[in-house]
Protein backbone atom coordinates (compact mmCIF):
# COMPACT_ATOMS: atom_id res chain seq x y z
CA UNK A 1 0.00 0.00 0.00
CA UNK A 2 1.02 3.50 -1.00
CA UNK A 3 2.16 5.33 2.21
CA UNK A 4 1.21 9.42 2.20
CA UNK A 5 2.58 12.13 4.22
CA UNK A 6 1.97 15.56 5.31
CA UNK A 7 2.28 18.24 7.68
CA UNK A 8 1.81 21.13 9.29
CA UNK A 9 3.83 24.11 11.06
CA UNK A 10 2.37 24.68 15.00
CA UNK A 11 1.82 28.34 14.02
CA UNK A 12 -1.64 28.46 15.41
CA UNK A 13 -5.15 27.07 15.87
CA UNK A 14 -6.31 26.24 12.06
CA UNK A 15 -8.71 28.50 9.61
CA UNK A 16 -11.34 27.57 6.98
CA UNK A 17 -8.80 27.69 4.61
CA UNK A 18 -6.77 24.75 6.23
CA UNK A 19 -9.72 22.96 6.28
CA UNK A 20 -10.39 23.02 2.54
CA UNK A 21 -7.32 23.30 1.28
CA UNK A 22 -5.94 20.53 3.16
CA UNK A 23 -7.50 18.62 6.25
CA UNK A 24 -10.76 17.62 4.63
CA UNK A 25 -8.16 15.67 1.93
CA UNK A 26 -6.63 13.96 4.52
CA UNK A 27 -9.46 12.49 6.11
CA UNK A 28 -10.76 11.09 2.59
CA UNK A 29 -6.66 9.89 1.74
CA UNK A 30 -6.14 8.16 5.42
CA UNK A 31 -9.18 6.03 4.46
CA UNK A 32 -7.24 4.78 1.39
CA UNK A 33 -3.58 4.89 2.18
CA UNK A 34 -1.34 4.04 5.27
CA UNK A 35 -0.95 8.21 6.08
CA UNK A 36 1.31 9.97 8.62
CA UNK A 37 0.52 13.27 9.62
CA UNK A 38 3.26 15.27 11.40
CA UNK A 39 3.20 18.43 13.13
CA UNK A 40 6.64 19.73 12.23
CA UNK A 41 7.72 22.15 15.16
CA UNK A 42 11.47 22.07 13.71
CA UNK A 43 10.20 23.81 10.76
CA UNK A 44 8.56 26.10 13.11
CA UNK A 45 11.74 26.86 14.79
CA UNK A 46 13.35 28.00 11.34
CA UNK A 47 10.87 30.98 11.20
CA UNK A 48 10.17 31.65 14.96
CA UNK A 49 13.28 31.04 16.71
CA UNK A 50 13.51 34.05 18.59
CA UNK A 51 10.12 33.62 20.36
CA UNK A 52 9.44 29.75 20.32
CA UNK A 53 6.99 30.43 22.92
CA UNK A 54 3.73 29.65 21.53
CA UNK A 55 5.41 26.44 19.73
CA UNK A 56 4.29 23.95 22.32
CA UNK A 57 0.68 25.50 22.69
CA UNK A 58 0.55 25.88 19.56
CA UNK A 59 1.37 21.70 18.98
CA UNK A 60 -1.58 20.64 21.52
CA UNK A 61 -4.27 22.94 19.53
CA UNK A 62 -3.68 21.65 15.75
CA UNK A 63 -3.41 17.98 17.20
CA UNK A 64 -6.81 18.79 19.02
CA UNK A 65 -8.19 20.26 15.31
CA UNK A 66 -6.51 17.15 13.39
CA UNK A 67 -7.92 14.84 15.56
CA UNK A 68 -11.37 16.65 16.18
CA UNK A 69 -11.98 17.21 12.06
CA UNK A 70 -11.57 13.72 12.01
CA UNK A 71 -8.11 12.54 11.66
CA UNK A 72 -8.30 8.53 13.10
CA UNK A 73 -5.39 8.11 15.54
CA UNK A 74 -6.31 4.11 14.86
CA UNK A 75 -5.71 4.56 10.74
CA UNK A 76 -3.23 7.48 10.77
CA UNK A 77 -0.12 7.64 12.31
CA UNK A 78 -0.27 11.37 13.76
CA UNK A 79 3.10 12.85 15.37
CA UNK A 80 5.36 15.52 16.07
CA UNK A 81 8.61 15.74 14.15
CA UNK A 82 10.87 16.50 17.18
CA UNK A 83 10.06 13.37 18.72
CA UNK A 84 11.18 11.23 15.76
CA UNK A 85 15.00 12.07 15.97
CA UNK A 86 15.92 10.02 13.07
CA UNK A 87 14.33 13.24 10.76
CA UNK A 88 16.77 15.04 11.88
CA UNK A 89 19.66 12.46 11.48
CA UNK A 90 18.02 11.93 7.89
CA UNK A 91 18.38 15.80 7.18
CA UNK A 92 21.87 16.50 8.21
CA UNK A 93 22.83 12.92 5.76
CA UNK A 94 20.66 14.70 2.97
CA UNK A 95 22.62 18.43 3.53
CA UNK A 96 25.81 15.75 2.51
CA UNK A 97 24.66 15.80 -0.96
CA UNK A 98 22.70 18.55 -1.72
CA UNK A 99 23.99 21.13 -3.64
CA UNK A 100 24.01 24.78 -2.34
CA UNK A 101 22.39 26.08 -5.86
CA UNK A 102 18.83 24.26 -5.44
CA UNK A 103 18.28 25.92 -2.23
CA UNK A 104 19.48 29.32 -3.37
CA UNK A 105 16.97 28.57 -6.41
CA UNK A 106 13.92 27.41 -4.39
CA UNK A 107 11.31 30.35 -4.87
CA UNK A 108 10.31 29.98 -1.67
CA UNK A 109 12.96 31.16 0.06
CA UNK A 110 13.53 34.79 -0.96
CA UNK A 111 10.03 34.63 -1.19
CA UNK A 112 9.65 34.09 2.54
CA UNK A 113 12.50 36.01 3.24
CA UNK A 114 11.14 39.01 1.77
CA UNK A 115 7.80 38.52 3.65
CA UNK A 116 9.19 38.29 7.08
CA UNK A 117 11.18 40.99 7.40
CA UNK A 118 10.39 41.66 10.25
CA UNK A 119 12.57 38.15 11.05
CA UNK A 120 16.59 37.57 9.91
CA UNK A 121 16.15 34.52 8.20
CA UNK A 122 19.82 34.77 6.93
CA UNK A 123 20.87 31.13 8.97
CA UNK A 124 21.84 27.80 7.75
CA UNK A 125 18.48 26.29 8.93
CA UNK A 126 16.23 28.30 7.16
CA UNK A 127 17.60 27.69 3.94
CA UNK A 128 17.53 23.99 4.83
CA UNK A 129 14.02 23.87 5.60
CA UNK A 130 13.18 21.97 2.11
CA UNK A 131 16.05 19.63 2.57
CA UNK A 132 14.15 19.05 6.33
CA UNK A 133 10.76 18.46 4.61
CA UNK A 134 12.44 16.27 2.48
CA UNK A 135 13.49 13.91 5.53
CA UNK A 136 10.29 13.96 6.81
CA UNK A 137 8.67 12.92 3.49
CA UNK A 138 11.14 10.11 2.31
CA UNK A 139 11.98 8.59 5.89
CA UNK A 140 8.79 6.83 5.45
CA UNK A 141 9.37 6.07 1.54
CA UNK A 142 6.18 8.08 1.16
CA UNK A 143 5.00 8.76 -2.48
CA UNK A 144 2.27 11.00 -1.75
CA UNK A 145 2.10 14.11 -0.62
CA UNK A 146 -0.86 16.17 -0.51
CA UNK A 147 -0.10 19.81 -0.23
CA UNK A 148 -1.25 23.10 -1.18
CA UNK A 149 -0.11 24.76 -4.53
CA UNK A 150 3.00 26.91 -3.12
CA UNK A 151 4.71 23.49 -1.42
CA UNK A 152 5.11 22.11 -5.47
CA UNK A 153 8.46 23.06 -5.58
CA UNK A 154 9.80 21.51 -2.14
CA UNK A 155 8.24 18.30 -3.48
CA UNK A 156 10.11 18.90 -7.03
CA UNK A 157 13.01 19.48 -4.66
CA UNK A 158 12.28 16.19 -2.83
CA UNK A 159 12.60 14.43 -6.02
CA UNK A 160 15.86 15.59 -6.86
CA UNK A 161 17.62 15.04 -3.65
CA UNK A 162 15.96 11.67 -3.94
CA UNK A 163 17.19 11.35 -7.74
CA UNK A 164 20.57 12.09 -6.50
CA UNK A 165 20.71 10.01 -3.60
CA UNK A 166 19.61 7.03 -5.04
CA UNK A 167 22.77 7.55 -8.10
CA UNK A 168 25.04 7.75 -5.71
CA UNK A 169 24.12 5.03 -3.22
CA UNK A 170 21.28 2.60 -4.98
CA UNK A 171 17.45 2.33 -4.90
CA UNK A 172 16.50 3.07 -1.33
CA UNK A 173 13.65 6.04 -1.76
CA UNK A 174 10.95 5.89 -3.90
CA UNK A 175 10.11 9.42 -5.70
CA UNK A 176 7.30 11.01 -3.92
CA UNK A 177 4.58 12.94 -6.03
CA UNK A 178 2.73 16.03 -4.63
CA UNK A 179 -1.40 15.59 -4.83
CA UNK A 180 -2.09 19.08 -5.30
CA UNK A 181 -6.15 19.39 -4.47
CA UNK A 182 -7.47 21.87 -6.44
CA UNK A 183 -9.03 24.07 -3.85
CA UNK A 184 -11.89 26.51 -4.42
CA UNK A 185 -10.02 29.67 -3.20
CA UNK A 186 -11.36 31.16 0.29
CA UNK A 187 -11.20 34.41 1.28
CA UNK A 188 -10.75 36.35 4.11
CA UNK A 189 -13.34 38.99 5.83
CA UNK A 190 -11.26 41.58 4.06
CA UNK A 191 -11.48 40.22 0.69
CA UNK A 192 -7.39 38.54 1.19
CA UNK A 193 -6.34 35.52 1.06
CA UNK A 194 -7.47 33.81 4.26
CA UNK A 195 -3.91 33.98 6.24
CA UNK A 196 -4.23 34.11 10.28
CA UNK A 197 -1.37 36.69 10.22
CA UNK A 198 -3.53 38.83 7.88
CA UNK A 199 -6.20 38.90 10.83
CA UNK A 200 -8.78 37.92 8.29
CA UNK A 201 -9.16 34.64 9.20
CA UNK A 202 -12.25 32.62 10.37
CA UNK A 203 -11.11 29.70 12.40
CA UNK A 204 -12.74 26.25 12.30
CA UNK A 205 -13.60 26.24 15.99
CA UNK A 206 -15.07 29.66 16.23
CA UNK A 207 -18.57 29.76 17.89
CA UNK A 208 -21.88 31.48 16.49
CA UNK A 209 -21.49 35.01 18.17
CA UNK A 210 -18.00 35.09 16.44
CA UNK A 211 -19.26 34.07 12.85
CA UNK A 212 -21.58 36.74 13.34
CA UNK A 213 -19.27 38.90 14.44
CA UNK A 214 -16.97 38.44 11.47
CA UNK A 215 -18.82 37.97 9.04
CA UNK A 216 -22.09 40.25 8.76
CA UNK A 217 -19.19 43.07 8.51
CA UNK A 218 -17.21 41.09 5.52
CA UNK A 219 -16.84 43.07 2.68
CA UNK A 220 -19.04 41.73 -0.20
CA UNK A 221 -19.49 42.79 -4.17
CA UNK A 222 -18.67 46.55 -4.50
CA UNK A 223 -21.73 46.88 -7.00
CA UNK A 224 -24.34 46.35 -3.78
CA UNK A 225 -24.31 49.67 -2.79
CA UNK A 226 -27.73 49.64 -1.83
CA UNK A 227 -30.06 46.26 -1.47
CA UNK A 228 -31.67 47.51 -4.53
CA UNK A 229 -28.00 46.74 -6.80
CA UNK A 230 -27.79 43.70 -8.43
CA UNK A 231 -24.39 42.16 -7.50
CA UNK A 232 -22.42 39.72 -8.55
CA UNK A 233 -21.44 36.33 -6.29
CA UNK A 234 -18.18 35.91 -8.31
CA UNK A 235 -16.27 39.48 -7.53
CA UNK A 236 -17.67 38.40 -3.57
CA UNK A 237 -15.37 37.40 -1.02
CA UNK A 238 -18.62 35.84 1.07
CA UNK A 239 -19.44 34.24 -2.04
CA UNK A 240 -16.58 32.07 -1.68
CA UNK A 241 -17.42 30.29 1.19
CA UNK A 242 -20.87 29.72 0.03
CA UNK A 243 -19.09 28.11 -2.05
CA UNK A 244 -17.30 26.08 0.08
CA UNK A 245 -19.91 25.22 2.54
CA UNK A 246 -23.21 25.70 1.39
CA UNK A 247 -25.35 23.01 -0.50
CA UNK A 248 -25.66 23.39 -4.10
CA UNK A 249 -29.93 23.94 -4.13
CA UNK A 250 -29.40 26.74 -1.33
CA UNK A 251 -26.30 28.29 -2.95
CA UNK A 252 -28.69 28.61 -6.28
CA UNK A 253 -31.34 30.84 -4.54
CA UNK A 254 -28.55 32.96 -2.77
CA UNK A 255 -27.55 33.43 -6.00
CA UNK A 256 -30.63 34.35 -7.87
CA UNK A 257 -31.29 36.47 -5.05
CA UNK A 258 -28.35 38.61 -5.59
CA UNK A 259 -28.13 39.21 -8.89
CA UNK A 260 -31.73 40.59 -9.33
CA UNK A 261 -31.39 42.53 -5.95
CA UNK A 262 -34.20 40.27 -4.47
CA UNK A 263 -32.26 39.64 -1.24
CA UNK A 264 -29.76 41.91 0.67
CA UNK A 265 -26.65 41.02 1.88
CA UNK A 266 -27.40 40.34 5.53
CA UNK A 267 -29.91 37.95 4.27
CA UNK A 268 -27.14 36.49 2.15
CA UNK A 269 -24.62 36.39 5.38
CA UNK A 270 -27.14 35.04 7.69
CA UNK A 271 -27.84 32.02 5.88
CA UNK A 272 -23.56 31.67 5.54
CA UNK A 273 -23.20 31.82 9.59
CA UNK A 274 -26.33 29.35 9.82
CA UNK A 275 -24.64 27.20 7.27
CA UNK A 276 -20.92 26.74 9.12
CA UNK A 277 -22.24 26.42 12.87
CA UNK A 278 -23.99 23.48 12.08
CA UNK A 279 -21.05 22.52 9.82
CA UNK A 280 -18.91 22.84 12.41
CA UNK A 281 -20.80 22.32 15.83
CA UNK A 282 -19.31 18.58 16.13
CA UNK A 283 -16.34 19.77 15.23
CA UNK A 284 -16.24 22.14 18.11
CA UNK A 285 -17.97 20.18 20.86
CA UNK A 286 -14.93 17.74 19.85
CA UNK A 287 -12.29 20.35 19.97
CA UNK A 288 -13.27 21.27 23.22
CA UNK A 289 -13.68 18.12 25.08
CA UNK A 290 -10.39 17.28 23.85
CA UNK A 291 -8.97 20.98 24.86
CA UNK A 292 -9.98 19.62 28.54
CA UNK A 293 -7.98 16.10 28.47
CA UNK A 294 -4.49 17.58 26.81
CA UNK A 295 -2.82 14.54 28.41
CA UNK A 296 -5.03 12.15 25.92
CA UNK A 297 -3.50 14.68 23.28
CA UNK A 298 0.19 13.82 24.39
CA UNK A 299 -0.93 10.52 24.74
CA UNK A 300 -1.97 9.65 21.16
CA UNK A 301 1.81 11.75 19.92
CA UNK A 302 3.34 9.98 21.74
CA UNK A 303 1.67 7.29 20.34
CA UNK A 304 2.15 8.43 17.07
CA UNK A 305 6.35 9.04 17.54
CA UNK A 306 6.44 5.39 18.55
CA UNK A 307 4.72 3.69 15.36
CA UNK A 308 6.75 6.32 13.30
CA UNK A 309 9.96 6.26 15.11
CA UNK A 310 10.30 2.05 14.38
CA UNK A 311 9.66 2.66 10.62
CA UNK A 312 12.06 6.20 10.55
CA UNK A 313 14.63 4.01 12.46
CA UNK A 314 14.08 0.83 9.74
CA UNK A 315 14.76 3.60 7.17
CA UNK A 316 17.86 4.94 8.53
CA UNK A 317 19.53 1.48 8.97
CA UNK A 318 19.43 0.96 5.44
CA UNK A 319 20.66 4.81 4.74
CA UNK A 320 23.51 4.58 7.54
CA UNK A 321 24.99 1.52 5.26
CA UNK A 322 24.90 2.45 2.07
CA UNK A 323 26.19 5.71 3.05
CA UNK A 324 28.90 3.61 5.00
CA UNK A 325 28.38 5.56 8.31
CA UNK A 326 29.03 4.28 11.57
CA UNK A 327 30.14 0.14 12.29
CA UNK A 328 28.54 -3.16 11.56
CA UNK A 329 27.79 -5.17 14.11
N1 LIG B 1 6.46 23.11 4.43
C1 LIG B 1 5.13 22.68 4.76
C2 LIG B 1 4.26 23.91 4.92
O1 LIG B 1 4.70 24.96 5.25
C3 LIG B 1 5.08 21.86 6.02
C4 LIG B 1 5.80 20.56 5.88
C5 LIG B 1 6.94 20.18 6.52
C6 LIG B 1 5.39 19.47 5.08
N2 LIG B 1 7.28 18.93 6.18
C7 LIG B 1 6.37 18.46 5.29
C8 LIG B 1 4.34 19.28 4.19
C9 LIG B 1 6.30 17.25 4.60
C10 LIG B 1 4.28 18.06 3.52
C11 LIG B 1 5.26 17.08 3.72
O2 LIG B 1 3.06 23.79 4.76
FE1 LIG C 1 -22.03 38.69 -1.83
FE2 LIG C 1 -24.24 37.50 -1.03
FE3 LIG C 1 -24.08 40.18 -1.10
FE4 LIG C 1 -24.19 38.80 -3.34
S1 LIG C 1 -25.78 38.90 -1.77
S2 LIG C 1 -22.82 40.48 -2.90
S3 LIG C 1 -23.03 36.98 -2.83
S4 LIG C 1 -22.92 38.80 0.21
Amino acid sequence: MKRVLSGMRPTGKLHLGHWVGALQNWIELQRKYESFFVIVDWHALTTDYEDPSRIRENIIEIAADWLAAGINPEKSTVFVQSLVKQHAELHLLLSMITPLGWLLRVPTYKEQMRQLSDRDLHTYGFLGYPVLQTADIIIYKAELVPVGEDQKYHIELAREIVRRFNHLYGEVFPEPKEILTPVPRILGTDGRKMSKSYGNAIFMDDPPEVLKKKIFPMMTDTRRKRKTDPGRPEDCPVWTLHKAFTPEEKRRELYQGCTTASIGCLDCKKVLVEELSTRFAPFREKKAKLMEKKDEIKGILMEGARKASQVAEQTLEEVREVMGIGIKI
